[in-house]
């Protein structure tokens, strides 16, 4: 890419989107108000690529938020999409594709027995909770600091990037009635975690957790944190909750509960299932599950869930990602990613840390460790806004915020992580 990066029509499409949109936006973060400037606006996407609508071409370390793990637009997704389309988009009645993702939901991941296909993540969650409460007749839930499980008004507490972008401590509009059964600790945590149960006997349904936190940035499990959580909710008679909608099929084809040998009682999914549609799903113990409608007494429906579009292109993904070597592939671009990315910060003397596992991957500016959403909000955000425009200047997609995890793909090359390192250099030679 040739500086200065020409964005005229990005420009103008962002600025009439502003009177048509709230913030010219459908989701908040895309509106790079925690890193300032104007976001670009896309024209298209290709493996791990996006074109601007000035023609612009980007390496993209977003995906889609996660869903394009096998690149954008694979020709297996697309071509077995455009088949499904000859079908029909929508039946809103039984379709055998249901069962043919479900089963490869089954089979994959550890904790889950049965499973239900929503719309979003943050419908998937929404139902989780019902459910949790539902089954163990309690309501209070405990939730960790910076973990996101999507926009419900009982999650919407201390609840992450997008909330943390806005410096919104919780949103308006939440009923105080609604966040008071929501407990929430520290990250890595667990005597805080023990320290709610202790205060609140009999009451707690179940602690619901990013095994993997995504949504403060990058922060991994200490040692025995996710243990420790399996047998305190057990010892309470509590429900254990795993939240892997962004983990899900990205940090290993069973998820972190695979990874990290784990397993919860329910498990919510979204992102990669989708294959870039949308989908979310939750699932988990048989008993418990059979709690839903129409098996049971728990309400929860959907008009276009299960549709025959979302389905396909989620069981193809799910196909790209059972070749040999998939994992292997991802973790080792991104290791060559991070560590690449924490040698330069060294050597321009930034303060910074972070990590991958698998194809995600953070960066903070701040000497850390990081093992919380208090430890990430000590990096240096002013500098974080600067390197992000400098890397999109220079042709690098990153997320527009630092309480954001970066995604790589199948499609990335060794060629796309050298250039982007590159473009890190230059950057962080001159902040
Ligand atoms: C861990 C986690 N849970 C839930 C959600 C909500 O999913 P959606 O945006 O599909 O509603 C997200 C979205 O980023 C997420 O990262």
């Amino acid at each position: 890419m040739t500086l200065p990066l020409i964005t005229t029509k990005s420009e103008e499409i962002f600025a009439a989107a502003q009177k048509l949109m709230p913030g010219g936006v459908n989701s908040p973060v895309r509106a790079f108000k925690s890193v300032g400037g104007q976001p670009i606006v896309f024209d298209r996407v290709k493996g791990a690529y996006v074109w601007d609508v000035d023609g612009n071409q980007y390496i993209d370390y977003v995906g889609s938020w996660g869903p394009a793990i096998c690149g954008h637009t694979h020709p297996d997704v697309i071509n077995a999409l455009k088949d499904a389309l000859d079908k029909g988009t929508s039946f809103g009645a039984p379709c055998v594709l249901e069962n043919v993702l479900a089963e490869m939901v089954i089979d994959a991941v550890p904790s889950i027995e049965m499973v239900r296909f929503v719309n979003s993540g943050t419908e998937a969650c929404l139902s989780v909770l019902r459910l949790m409460r539902a089954f163990t007749g309690r309501d209070k839930l405990i939730k960790f600091e910076g973990c996101y499980h999507g926009h419900g008004d009982m999650f919407l507490v201390k609840a992450g990037s997008g909330v943390a972008t806005l410096g919104l401590p919780d949103s308006p509009g939440v009923p105080k009635s609604v966040t008071s059964s929501t407990l929430t600790a520290p990250y890595n945590d667990l005597e805080a975690v023990k320290q709610l149960f202790a205060e609140n006997p009999g009451e707690i349904a179940g602690v619901i957790l990013e095994p993997i936190v995504g949504n403060a940035g990058f922060i991994p499990p200490d040692a025995g944190f996710l243990e420790g959580l399996r047998v305190l909710t057990k010892e309470n008679g509590a429900l254990l909750v795993f939240d892997e909608v962004m983990t899900g099929f990205r940090i290993a084809y069973g998820g972190v509960q695979e990874k990290f040998g784990v397993t919860p009682d329910l498990t919510t999914l979204g992102k990669v299932i989708g294959g870039g549609l949308p989908v979310g799903a939750y699932g988990g113990r048989r008993d418990i599950m059979s709690m839903v409608a129409p098996a049971g007494p728990m309400y929860q429906a959907g008009t276009l869930s299960g549709n025959p579009l979302a389905m396909t292109a989620g069981i193809k993904t799910l196909e790209l990602l059972q070749k040999p070597g998939t994992y292997e592939y991802l973790d080792k671009i991104t290791k060559k990613l991070s560590e690449g990315l924490l040698k330069i910060a060294k050597e321009t003397g930034h303060a910074a840390c972070g990590g991958q596992i698998s194809g995600m991957f953070g960066l903070f500016f701040t000497q850390g460790p990081v093992h919380n959403y208090e430890d990430a909000k000590k990096s240096d955000l002013a500098k974080f806004s600067r390197f992000h425009r400098g890397m999109l200047e220079r042709g690098i997609y990153l997320a527009p915020s630092q309480f954001e995890a970066g995604f790589t793909s199948l499609a990335h090359t060794d060629e796309d992580i050298e250039k982007t390192l590159a473009a890190a250099r230059e950057v962080m030679s001159s902040l």
